[in-house]
């Protein structure tokens, strides 16, 4: 007998990583080693204090349990306490916050949760490359909007044009941003809840980087705005910022119907999210200050270093204000997927080609600031070398 996968999931597009990772990891196999500037995760340890948290937890009989659908009462608690803390929003335990596991997760279940086929998404690229799988799997179709540098890669949405904004139903945003390291502003935020108001679009904005702010205090946060939660939701991740993406644990906030199909949705698909893994997010939260105290600072220096080098060798590149990573434009004569394999393949650095994000990302690349200083001082060796070589 013949087995064939459903058109559905034939019709969901191949990770656009997978093909990356095969040539990064061809080369890994030489003896030569790599540079890895291509992670998507910050290089600091999970806080010891996490990893206590999670050995006690391990061993409370309750946590070995199936537990509630929508998540332990302690946690969704904590969760609202820390946003009102945070950001000054007012969250309602019972029913504005649901947990997913991993932002991945969520976003990628959101198209399901809330279109139909042949129903259009607004995707602001380049961006993260996830939010499409989802979309496919809803049978939705997505448009493209540019996003552009002299806008600070924010939406500008007086250019999108009108027969766009009446088939969209819903617009994926993502600040601070992956890939550029673009952040968003109250003012954006306002703008964008008055466009969706009088378009009848529903907002998606992914935080997931919410501690890799480098400005003054908090990074502006969509939920918060008057309006917000009439129009959309907000994901929040604590994969990054506790160094716990192994563990698989984010959640949304927002509009009470979004929330409530994405827990519908979770009980179908999942009972709970291990108790053990939500006891280590409830201590990860209650010391949130503590535990992510040196991102601004350890960030901000790594910044200021690799761009006052690329100043010196002559690169363009978006000085990020968020996020982990520097958008780099590529040297003359090479495109994304050209100047990541010479990177590759003579220099032993790795780096994402902007391609994979979407289009405008075919002449730069996405550079990650999770190196050390030792691999920083490599990185920007390298990368003198070259403009060496190619002045040959
Ligand atoms: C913009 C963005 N959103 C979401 C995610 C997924 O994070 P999580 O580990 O919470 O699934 C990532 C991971 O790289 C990301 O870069």
């Amino acid at each position: 007998m013949k087995i064939e996968l459903s058109n559905t999931l034939k019709n969901v597009p191949e990770n656009v990583f997978y093909p990356i990772f095969k040539l990064i990891s061809e080369e890994s196999s030489s003896n030569k080693p790599l540079l890895n500037a291509g992670i998507g995760v910050p290089d600091s340890d999970t806080p010891e204090l996490l990893l206590e948290t999670l050995e006690k937890a391990i061993r409370k009989p309750e946590n070995m349990r199936y537990g509630a659908f929508d998540g332990k009462e302690t946690l969704l608690n904590e969760i609202s306490i820390w946003l009102k803390e945070t950001y000054g929003i007012d969250a309602d335990p019972k029913d504005e916050i649901a947990l997913v596991f991993g932002t991945k997760s969520g976003l990628s279940s959101v198209p399901s949760v809330l279109l139909n086929k042949d129903d259009t998404v607004l995707l602001p690229v380049p961006s993260y490359p996830d939010y499409i799988q989802g979309i496919a799997l809803a049978q939705a179709n997505y448009e493209e909007i540019q996003l552009k540098e002299e806008n600070n890669y924010l939406v500008d949405y007086s250019s999108i044009p009108s027969n766009l904004v009446e088939k969209g139903k819903l617009i994926f945003l993502n600040y601070p941003s992956n890939p550029i390291g673009a952040v968003a502003t109250k003012e954006f935020y306002e703008e964008t809840v008055s466009w969706a108001k009088e378009n009848s679009v529903i907002v998606v904005q992914d935080h997931a980087y919410s501690d890799f702010y480098y400005n003054e205090g908090s990074s502006p946060c969509f939920i918060s705005t008057p309006g917000a939660k009439d129009v959309g939701i907000e994901f929040f991740s604590f994969s990054k910022n506790f160094s716990i993406s192994g563990l698989r644990i984010g959640f949304a906030v927002g509009n009470k119907e979004i929330i409530e199909g994405l827990r519908v949705y979770n009980s179908i698909f999942h009972a709970n999210i291990y108790g053990a893994i939500q006891d280590t997010v409830v201590t990860a939260l209650k010391n949130h200050k503590q535990l992510t105290s040196n991102i601004k600072d350890t960030f901000k220096n790594r910044i200021e270093k690799i761009t006052n080098k690329l100043d010196e060798l002559g690169y363009s590149y978006f000085k990020p204000e968020g996020s982990i990573f520097i958008w780099l434009k590529v040297k003359e004569g090479f495109d994304s997927q050209s100047f990541f394999e010479l990177l590759l393949k003579q220099y032993r650095i790795v780096t994402m080609p902007g391609h994979v994000f979407g289009s405008g990302g075919e002449n730069y690349i996405r550079v990650s600031l999770s190196l050390s200083d030792t691999q920083i001082d490599t990185l920007l060796a390298k990368l003198e070398q070259l403009n060496k070589d190619l002045e040959k």
